[in-house]
């Protein structure tokens, strides 16, 4: 079977066109930090598959779990019924993020979704009718209708989607202050991405305004959502974004790296406050309810990988990361092609001074053995913590050589 040759006529790709505008790769199976291709060629990941596989691929403790799990219950309905693996994650979620009332959903953005949800019909139990949100340019929240109605509405897909999405009131982060001031009668909530702004353009903020956000949103009694779905399980070198600041927010979303990047599975962990205000009113249920909400499997395979995490020497893995990227990424700063070079936790970002070095770039990445994918003009690698310094240094130095190839 000719895989690349079936794919162009069938499969479509994330944001892209079919068939593919640009090359897609088959890959045959992963192992630790590496990713083989269809044809044996194999290439070191610097991706961890958007933020997921935060221990390598196929960790012998995953697999384990998931198999365990599948031979017993793949699946179970849970609307009426419970099982062990999801009571387990809860409650392990509830103490990891001190936030006790947990919702499993089945993707990032379902969970934003859900958590959108939650803060409106928090504000309905109190008798107000709110519905729009404070949300930061260069926000990324996810694909789905309520969530690309949060995204920066410069560089997503409001200008595609036009009308179809509902309108928010958007700010820098360093305007914060002064927007939920002026807003906050007319706002159900406030929504970041603590300390790391993601796929909206990899900034990094001072965490000083995550506590200006906390001490608002308590004085407004507005829900302040922090959107750990990319920063949470340590990529930031703590295990959220938020404890930069020491605060905890009202909702905090979690995914991708809960399996440890093996099953899709999301969270929306919230306060007593807000689930018992909702479950007291006449509003009553959170109405929402996924055919594969708590999925076993998932489930099971979040309680090992959390396992793995907690166990590790996680936090001097993740400085050893920082440390490498601080190192060999801070001399790019002087290629012309370069305007800043940034770095925390176990993500390295070079933003360029154009968009149309993408392409390049990636293929030199590839024929050099190692998988990048830069979008826009962020060229960026997030790692697993368990990966090698010569797997790493392969990383930085390919980085370096495909754009002194560029720079000329
Ligand atoms: C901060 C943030 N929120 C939400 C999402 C959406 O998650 P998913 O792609 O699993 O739906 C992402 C995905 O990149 C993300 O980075």
């Amino acid at each position: 079977m000719n895989i690349r040759k079936l794919d162009k006529q069938h499969t479509w790709h994330p944001y892209n066109s079919l068939p593919s505008m640009t090359d897609i790769l088959a890959v045959k199976k992963t192992y630790a930090q590496t990713i083989v291709l269809e044809d044996d060629t194999k290439l070191v990941d610097g991706m961890s598959s958007w933020w997921s596989a935060i221990h390598g691929y196929n960790h012998p403790k995953l697999i384990k779990a998931l198999n365990k799990q599948a031979s017993k219950m793949p699946h179970i309905m849970f609307g009426g019924l419970t099982h062990k693996p999801a009571v387990k994650l809860c409650k392990i979620l509830a103490k990891l993020t001190k936030l006790p009332s947990v919702f499993l959903a089945d993707s990032g953005s379902v969970s934003v979704e859900v958590a959108l949800k939650t803060a409106i019909l928090y504000q309905k139990a109190k008798g107000k009718n709110l519905h729009k949100f404070i949300a930061l340019n260069n926000a990324y929240h996810g694909d789905t209708l309520g969530c690309m109605g949060v995204c920066d509405p410069q560089n997503s897909m409001h200008s595609l989607y036009g009308t179809y999405l509902p309108n928010h009131i958007f700010c820098n982060i360093k305007d914060i202050e002064k927007t939920i001031k002026k807003y906050h009668k007319t706002v159900a909530g406030v929504i970041v991405e603590p300390i790391v702004q993601g796929a909206g353009g990899m900034k990094i903020y001072d965490p000083k305004y995550l506590k200006i956000v906390r001490k608002l949103c308590t004085k407004y009694d507005l829900v302040f959502i922090a959107d750990e779905i990319a920063t949470g399980f340590g990529h930031t070198g703590k295990m959220w974004g938020c404890d930069h600041a020491g605060i905890t927010p009202d909702i905090m979303t979690v995914g991708k790296s809960l399996t440890g990047g093996v099953m899709t599975l999301s969270a929306m962990c919230t306060t007593k406050n807000i689930s018992e205000t909702i479950s007291n009113s006449s509003v009553g249920v959170l109405m929402h309810g996924p055919t594969f909400m708590g999925n076993p499997l998932a489930c099971s395979v979040a309680n090992a990988s959390i396992e793995l995490l907690l166990k590790s020497k996680w936090k001097q893995k993740v400085k050893k990361i920082n440390k490498i990227f601080q190192k060999e990424l801070e001399p790019l700063r002087k290629l012309s092609i370069v305007k800043d070079v940034r770095y925390i936790g176990a993500i390295g970002v070079v933003e360029l001074t154009s968009d149309k070095y993408a392409q390049k770039l990636q293929e030199f990445c590839v024929k050099n053995k190692v998988w990048l994918r830069p979008f826009g003009k962020l060229f960026y690698s997030i790692v697993s913590y368990n990966i090698k310094t010569k797997e790493l240094l392969k990383i930085t130095r390919t980085m370096k050589k495909a754009l002194e190839n560029i720079d000329g």
